[in-house]
């Protein structure tokens, strides 16, 4: 099967990106599963109803969550009592599933610890629950330590089918495929590329020389980027990898890519 994912979509501007590529891949690739993190969306804290519906429609089946899960408590607890989305499995108590299950695929929602809320640890929760499970896992590690990332990573490789990092909205060029678990530290944003983080530069600037909270915002216009990790599967492994890109107007390009075959 094809599962393509797409990393933290920051507000409208990583929304219209969704939008604009996602039909015309999902056809193209024959994508069976699209799985994407939600949990900067509604102008960067959280989700809505509305931004559900949207990125819904636009193809989005499965969706991740992160330290944002949250941040629009009252939809979020919908959303999540009626099992549209999924959260982070730290949480202590709180509605919904931290993993999506059916007869090809388990889909799981996980945050780091580093620089995260306090939460349940996700190592112990993860090493415990992939054993012997018989089904192609994905795994979205939602975590600010790339040492995290990778230990993740190598403590599930060969009985996951992916490791693929969020949060940090960096993308990076490491895009591996061992003993069929397909591994990148972070897929990236997709929403404004020329900001700090998807965020209008000001106020993370501000922030930085002062030391005082100013509020973050999402510039409606800006260059925007668009990522995505394209993975083929044979039976519960990883064979190939492909990370589309596009920038601005540009078209979409193959950033990286891995094959290892059957
Ligand atoms: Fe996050």
């Amino acid at each position: 099967m094809n599962i393509l994912f797409i990393g933290d979509i920051v507000g409208k501007p990583g929304r219209k990106m969704v939008k604009k590529f996602l039909p015309s891949l999902k056809k193209e690739y024959q994508i069976n599963y699209v799985i994407a993190n939600y949990e900067n969306a509604a102008h960067g804290f959280g989700v809505t109803e509305k931004v559900y519906k949207e990125l819904k429609t636009a193809g989005v089946d499965i969706f991740t969550g992160g330290n944002h899960t949250f941040d629009k408590k009252k939809d979020a607890f919908t959303l999540l009592e009626e099992k549209k989305i999924l959260r982070p499995l730290n949480y202590f108590e709180a509605p919904g599933e931290w993993y999506y299950e059916d007869d090809n695929i388990i889909v799981i929602s996980a945050m780091g610890i580093f620089a995260m809320p306090y939460g349940k640890n996700p190592f112990i929760e993860l090493n415990q629950f992939v054993e012997g499970k018989d089904k192609f896992i994905f795994v979205d590690f939602h975590a600010e330590a790339t040492a995290e990332k990778r230990a993740m990573y190598l403590m599930l490789k060969g009985r996951v089918g992916a490791v693929v990092g969020t949060h940090t909205h960096i993308g990076t060029d490491d895009l591996e495929i061992e003993d069929g678990t397909c591994y990148l530290t972070d897929i990236g944003l997709t929403g404004c590329r020329d900001n700090v983080i998807g965020m209008e530069a000001k106020a993370p600037i501000a922030h930085m020389l002062t030391g005082l909270k100013h509020n973050f915002d999402v510039k409606e216009k800006c260059e925007a980027i668009f990522q995505a990790l394209l993975i083929k599967t044979d039976e519960n492994k990883s064979v190939s990898a492909k990370k589309f890109k596009a920038v601005g107007e540009g078209e979409l390009y193959v950033s990286q890519e891995v094959e290892v075959g059957v």
